[in-house]
């Protein structure tokens, strides 16, 4: 399972520090960030209870020309969400 193709980019990712899509996207291309870290150092996305961490990751992903299937962000980022907020309906599958 991929995630859709387009995303609206004024929808916010990360809840906990209320940030769009657009600023996530905007911070990877402008830094060429490769590392969630990075992006949270950048705009804040990700420094709360983490559950954007699988978008940013895709997010970066897409900058970088990967192809990510969603089991493997899932798998790669799932044990690490604090509070399974926003993605919580990924979460029920894995
Ligand atoms: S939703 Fe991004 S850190 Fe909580």
């Amino acid at each position: 399972m991929n995630l859709p193709p387009i995303i609206e980019t004024d929808e916010i990712i990360c809840q906990c520090y209320q940030v769009t899509e657009g600023t996530i996207r905007r911070a990877i291309a402008e830094k060429d960030l490769t590392e969630i870290e990075s992006v949270t150092e950048a705009c804040d996305a990700g420094g709360g209870c983490h559950s954007c961490h699988i978008l940013i990751q895709f997010f970066i992903d897409e900058h970088e020309g990967k192809s990510t299937a969603m089991e493997d962000l899932v798998h790669n980022h799932a044990q690490k969400v604090k509070k399974k907020g926003i993605l919580s309906r990924f979460f029920k599958k894995y």
